[in-house]
């Protein structure tokens, strides 16, 4: 599923507005993530980094952190990766993200479309093309 146009620029607008919030002093490279669900919420997060370098938490897992706690369960249509200072290719979600995202995706059943956004392409993959075999709720049930 692709997102109508309109759509996808006001997913990616408001990952960049979420990047503005980012705590990113040590690595100066600010990230915004916004989550579309089904319903047409969208629910965001910024890379929050500590002084305990190893302990940075990705924007992508602070929204799905945001979204798990107001108690949303599945219905994750689409994911915007944006990167303030990520001028050129367009930035990809780490490996922890990916199964982060794979576990709310997976509470609904469906494939969320990601968008990586970089300076002058949006890349435009499933969560299963980023994430093939993934690991989830399923497996233990
Ligand atoms: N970062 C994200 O927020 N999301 C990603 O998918 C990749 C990396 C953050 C983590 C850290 O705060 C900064 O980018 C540099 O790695």
């Amino acid at each position: 599923m692709n997102l109508a146009g309109e759509q996808e620029q006001a997913l990616i607008a408001a990952a960049f507005a979420a990047a503005e919030h980012a705590y990113a002093p040590y690595s100066d490279y600010p990230v915004g993530a916004a989550l579309l669900f089904g319903d047409g919420a969208v629910v965001t997060g910024c890379n929050v980094e500590n002084a305990s370098y190893g302990l940075a938490l990705c924007a992508e897992t602070v929204a799905v952190a945001k979204a798990l706690g107001e108690g949303r369960r599945g219905g994750l249509a689409a994911v915007a990766v944006v990167g303030l200072k990520a001028d050129a290719a367009p930035i990809t979600p780490c490996g922890r993200c990916r199964q982060v995202l794979n576990e709310v995706a997976a509470l609904g059943g469906t494939d969320p479309l990601v968008l990586c956004v970089g300076k002058d392409e949006v890349r435009r993959v499933k969560l299963s093309a980023l994430l093939p075999h993934a690991f989830g709720p399923g497996h233990l049930a």
